[in-house]
């Protein structure tokens, strides 16, 4: 079995820090496009995919985030080169027959049941923007994931009360050192993990 190197553990994990202030560097939309084709090849139940992802590139753009920032995330909003704003569409059901062919009438139980397409929706969303953060770290980029926001704000500015609704936000580039905290402690195996 093939397993990756050490280099790359430090640089998807041991090594790759939360972000807090960023460089000047841009980020090409040639490498969002590298990052949305690696992402979308990490698992969700019955290949649901229902992420969907708003890449704040311009001034402009990510300045209609900033009335629902938490005030100690404006600056790592403005300052990031591109922001994604990690969504998920609760109508992801309607894609079914084409993501998940083998069992076309697949969709349904979630047409008639909100809660398990919300869960569902949920659930696989945000295991795809962690997939969506390894993949950018894959690409030598940095990530600054942020959850201090008003949702219904945001749903109301980019989403416009449809299907599709926030996660999370996650500033992408190239993060300054002289920002970033110490690392903190993770739990230890015995702590977080039981063999059975
Ligand atoms: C979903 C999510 C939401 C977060 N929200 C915020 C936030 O709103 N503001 C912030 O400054 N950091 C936020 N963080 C950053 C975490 O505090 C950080 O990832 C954690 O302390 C680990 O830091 P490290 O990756 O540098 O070790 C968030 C991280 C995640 C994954």
């Amino acid at each position: 079995m093939a397993a990756a190197d050490d280099m790359s553990f430090d640089l998807v994990f041991r090594a790759a820090r939360s972000q807090n202030r960023w460089l000047a560097c841009e980020v090409p939309d040639d490498v969002l496009r590298r990052l949305y084709d690696l992402m979308r090849w990490g698992p969700t139940s019955m290949n649901c995919s229902p992420a969907r992802v708003l890449f704040l590139r311009t001034a402009g753009a990510k300045q209609r985030l900033v009335p629902a920032l938490a005030p100690a995330n404006v600056d790592k909003v403005v300052g990031a080169p591109v922001v994604a704003v990690i969504a998920y569409d609760t109508a992801f059901y309607e894609r079914l027959p084409h993501l998940f062919p083998h069992r076309p009438e697949a969709g349904a139980m979630f047409e008639r049941d909100a809660a398990l397409r919300e869960e569902t929706a949920f659930r696989n969303g945000t295991l795809q923007g962690a997939y969506l953060m390894v993949a950018a770290r894959m690409l030598g980029l940095d990530c600054g994931p942020m959850s201090g926001f008003d949702q219904a704000a945001v749903n109301r500015e980019f989403f416009d009360g449809g299907t599709v609704k926030v996660n999370f936000l996650c500033g992408l580039g190239y993060g300054d050192p002289a920002g970033l905290f110490s690392r903190h402690p993770r739990l230890e195996f015995g702590q977080a993990c039981t063999l059975l």
